[in-house]
């Protein structure tokens, strides 16, 4: 039987990356995708897909209860699979109330209305939350984040997200509502806004740009390919325990200076451009800036057989090939408001 899907924020960097994925593999279903096309939304991202039978596009704010109640409605929708939200941790410091609006309050828009939808039978039903390891706080030199490990959120960012999971949890615990809620380490890959640590600086080496690295770059982040966070997500989807978390992560730590070092070398062989390294430039470090994260993805890997299928040293030269391939999008997103948030963020540092 025909299900609808409505997956939130498919216009942006991973929900278009699920987005294709669902409508490629699951013609059977009707996917409807919800974005309000903030900065970071972007139609250009699906547009090999956006004639495809059974996949429809809606403009509309996560924070417009009415809009959200009339879209469950009218859809009536057997699952969520919920990835909107402002994403970037640099922005939540000079914003922290757009946040709050998106990460909670469009959060809780969207519980009421799977609640409300769902109160006569939530058999088969699911509410699945896209949410980061960023809500466990900051790891020292040793140690993971499991699923159990004690909420610890540092930045506004991370305070949005951890109390959207909370509040995910609540309408299970309180309301019986089929939730499921995965925490992933940072993704890299085609179509991610340049104002993360990766398209930023391959962007800036096209342009040759200094490259801004934060503090001494001896922060570790743990970097998973967006299609292998795509592939997770249909896997907890289709396969994932209602009520359980999964952690998804690379299995892959890396220091921000040997990223940066990495991209530089790769772009210098790729493009021919000599000492692209010369162009690194330590800058006042992001207040509040998490030391390490590290997951342990151990659980979805034996219970739900996933692992991540790209190497880093493939899907980082993809990646780089991507952009340098398809600078007509790396132009059209990084003009006109992008340009002053990147003035008011990187020139006085
Ligand atoms: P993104 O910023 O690229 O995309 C977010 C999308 O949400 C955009 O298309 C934007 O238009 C849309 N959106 C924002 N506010 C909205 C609103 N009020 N109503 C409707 N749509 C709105 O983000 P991303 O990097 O693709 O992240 C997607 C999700 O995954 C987020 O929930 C994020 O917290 C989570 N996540 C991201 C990463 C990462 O490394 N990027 C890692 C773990 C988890
Ligand atoms: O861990 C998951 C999270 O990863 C997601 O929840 C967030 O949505 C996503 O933005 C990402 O957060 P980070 O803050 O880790 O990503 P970002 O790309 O902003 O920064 C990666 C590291 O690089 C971080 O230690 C800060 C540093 N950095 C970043 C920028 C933009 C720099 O040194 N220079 C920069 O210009």
């Amino acid at each position: 039987m025909k299900k609808t899907i409505l997956i939130t924020g498919g216009a942006g960097f991973i929900g278009s990356h699920v987005v294709r994925r669902f409508v490629n593999n699951y013609p059977e279903n009707l996917i409807v995708n919800v974005d309000s096309l903030t900065y970071a939304g972007n139609l250009e991202n699906l547009k090999d897909i956006e004639n495809t039978p059974d996949y429809i596009f809606r403009k509309g704010d996560i924070t417009d209860a009415e809009f959200i109640n009339n879209l469950f409605d009218e859809f009536q929708p057997d699952g969520v699979i919920h990835l909107a939200a402002e994403s970037h941790v640099d922005r939540s410091i000079l914003d922290p109330l757009s946040f709050v609006n998106t990460n909670v309050l469009g959060t809780v828009n969207l519980l009421n209305a799977a609640k409300s939808c769902w109160s006569a039978d939530s058999h088969e039903k699911l509410f699945y939350h896209i949410s980061t390891d960023e809500v466990f706080g900051s790891l020292g030199a040793t140690g993971y984040f499991l699923e159990d490990t004690t909420y610890d959120p540092q930045s506004p960012y991370s305070a949005s997200k951890a109390s959207s999971d909370h509040f995910v949890r609540a309408y299970g615990n309180t309301y019986g509502l089929p939730v499921i809620i995965s925490n992933c380490s940072n993704n890299y890959g085609p179509n991610q806004f340049p104002e993360k640590l990766i398209p930023l600086i391959i962007q800036n080496l096209r342009t040759r740009k200094p490259l801004p690295v934060y503090g001494d770059g001896l922060n570790v982040r743990d970097w998973l390919h967006v299609e292998d966070h795509a592939r997770a997500i249909d896997i907890v989807y289709h396969k994932g325990k209602t009520g359980e978390t999964y952690n998804i992560g690379g299995f892959n730590e890396w220091k921000n200076i040997e990223i940066v070092k990495l991209i530089c070398d790769l772009m210098d062989e790729k493009v021919g451009s000599e000492n692209s390294q010369s162009l690194i430039t330590f800058v006042k470090d992001r207040p509040g800036h998490d030391m390490r994260y590290a997951i342990d993805a151990n659980k979805i890997k034996n219970n739900l057989g996933w692992q991540p299928h790209y190497t880093f040293e493939s899907g980082i030269s993809n990646t780089i090939d991507w952009y340098l391939q398809n600078h007509e999008w790396l132009d059209h997103v990084t003009s006109g408001a992008y340009r002053e948030y990147y003035s008011e963020q990187y020139l006085d540092r």
